[in-house]
């Protein structure tokens, strides 16, 4: 294994889209920002250099951080920010870990510019368990604001309403041909004739999951958040924001230029940004300027096309690469993922928007929690997190609950080292219905079910998938239905656990695990690297 090292100057630079210049912040200069690539079980340095007047933090969102935790990332959670003028060396090793991964700001609204992939290669001389691909591509998908995003967010902070949507989508940094602004160009693509390709797919997005198409080509899914799949063949693939997806597409139609969109999905009356990105599959050498587009996209609300893409995903589980389910569970949790009204005085309506999980609103601390489990500073958090929510409603009614006032609080919940955790997440869809990506930092989880409703737990349990399920860190929560993940708590440290959806983590969509370190050698967070910012 190789040691890998990376500088990120994190820099203003002045970039154009839709027809405006803004400032925007940046790594090296450059939106989106640059791929790390390394191989499993190498060792990554990072060093974040802080050229901004925000303080920064960044997130290597999926790197599991055996026992260094320190490197992970969330503000306020794993560390302390990164202040202006400062630098911080992220240190972590990819063990056991390959495929695609991203990496991205983890503090306020900054990751909707700062964010690029992490391309895990797998280990010298072993393949893929899929045909080897002529070339490889990353392609991100993203938001664009034509305003500043810190100015979008504290303005729906302060008015406690919901905040504006993006004015675009993006495929590796351009809106494409479709916006109103003729002049500038979008993302090519280019392809030999008979050739297959890998196309590593991340939705950075901040709010919107997304459908990803490609006029007149299927695409095989061998891999997402950078674990095997069994491979299935699909025209479109639904990718929710802190997901990847890594795709085989054949380059086997007939030479010339084919369409390549991204467009929003949303199971909810909301508003989202309808702006579809596009991008061109180039055939080299094909000459002329028509573009095969698309013969249908997926309207907004195409629940079924993302639910069989959904339930179309499984683990590899070969020989190579089993699926280790655990079998029995230590910690049978359930929690309840809802959006709620607490009063503010000095809002538009006197009241503001507020998420929960169990009905608490987490509340952001002032130093790390994992510098206060550390060392022992008490005042920080409460290991009180409920297992349970305070009250069962009823999911599937269509009565509203009169009180729709949460808890706040910095609370966590405690897991043994080792022990295993089945984690039930019930939309409620109190305010409206929307589907919900969690991502939880520290692990890979398998999805071992899913379902429209209340989770009934006699009846559910029992068809739960303990074989292959799919392995993944981030996993939609379907809009007034439940998943069910499980996990093994074999990563001591604290672990945060969100909304992918930006706003939804700004108002409190978010907590905390705390796990404990182990009684053997190995099984202890490591401490603290000397350079580890301060508050
Ligand atoms: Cu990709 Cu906590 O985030």
């Amino acid at each position: 294994a190789m040691v890998r090292h990376y500088k990120f100057n994190v820099v203003v630079k002045n970039v154009t889209r839709l027809c405006s210049t803004k400032p925007i912040v940046t790594v090296n200069g450059k939106f989106p920002g640059p791929t790390i690539y390394a191989r499993e079980d190498d060792t990554v340095l990072v060093k974040v250099v802080n050229h901004v007047k925000y303080n920064v933090s960044i997130h290597w969102h999926g790197v599991r951080q055996l026992r260094t935790g320190w490197a992970d990332g969330p503000a306020y959670i794993t560390q302390c920010p990164i202040q202006p003028g400062q630098a911080f060396v992220y240190n972590f090793t990819l063990t056991g870990q390959r495929g695609t991964l991203w990496w991205h700001a983890h503090i306020l609204w900054l990751r909707s510019t700062v964010h690029g992939a992490l391309v895990i290669l797998p280990k010298l001389g072993v393949p893929y368990p899929f045909p080897k691909p002529h070339t490889e591509k990353v392609i991100i998908l993203s938001e664009w604001w034509k305003s500043d995003t810190e100015a979008v967010i504290n303005e729906a902070l302060k008015s406690g309403l919901a905040p504006n949507v993006s004015d675009a989508h993006t495929i590796n940094g351009h809106p494409g041909s479709v916006q109103n602004c003729a002049s500038q160009g979008g993302y090519e693509l280019q392809v030999q004739p008979g050739n297959t390709y890998l196309l590593r797919i991340i939705n950075a997005a901040l709010n919107e999951e997304l459908f990803f198409k490609i006029a007149g080509h299927q695409l095989t899914v061998v891999e997402v958040d950078a674990v095997y799949t069994k491979p299935f063949k699909t025209d479109t693939i639904v990718i929710a924001p802190g997901q990847t997806t890594s795709v085989l597409l054949k380059a086997n139609r007939a030479a010339g230029k084919y369409l390549v969109a991204a467009t929003p999905f949303m199971d909810s009356p909301i508003a989202v940004d309808n702006v579809t990105a596009t991008a061109t599959l180039h055939y080299t050498g094909s000459l002329g300027s028509t573009i095969t587009t698309l013969t249908s996209l997926p309207p907004k609300n195409a629940t079924p096309v993302a639910t069989n893409f959904t339930d179309s995903l499984r683990s590899l589980n070969s020989k190579k690469y089993p699926a280790r389910v655990p079998q029995k569970v230590d910690h049978s949790l359930f929690f309840t993922i809802s959006l709620g009204v607490n009063p503010c005085p000095t809002c538009v309506n006197g009241s503001k928007v507020v998420a929960a999980i169990n009905n608490v609103t987490f509340v952001m601390p002032k130093v790390s929690l994992l510098q206060a489990h550390f060392f022992n500073i008490s005042g920080v958090f409460i290991d009180d997190f409920p297992g349970k929510p305070p009250v069962v409603y009823d999911f599937t009614g269509t009565q509203q609950p009169t009180n729709l006032r949460t808890n706040r609080g910095t609370r966590v919940y405690r897991l043994a080292y080792n022990s295993t955790v089945q984690l039930v997440l019930q939309d409620t869809g109190m305010i409206t219905p929307e589907n919900h990506p969690l991502h939880l930092h520290g692990f890979n989880f398998f999805v071992v079910g899913r379902g429209q409703g209340n989770f009934n737990p006699k009846k559910d349990t029992k068809k739960f998938n303990l074989v292959d399920p799919v392995e993944r860190n981030t996993v939609g929560v379907p809009s007034g239905g439940w998943t069910a993940i499980r996990f093994r708590a074999d990563n001591p440290g604290v672990w945060f656990m969100h909304c992918h959806l930006e706003i939804h983590t700004t108002w409190g969509l978010k907590m905390a695990f705390v796990v404990d370190n182990g009684k053997g050698p190995n099984e202890s967070l490591l401490p603290p690297p000397s350079d580890l910012p301060k508050c």
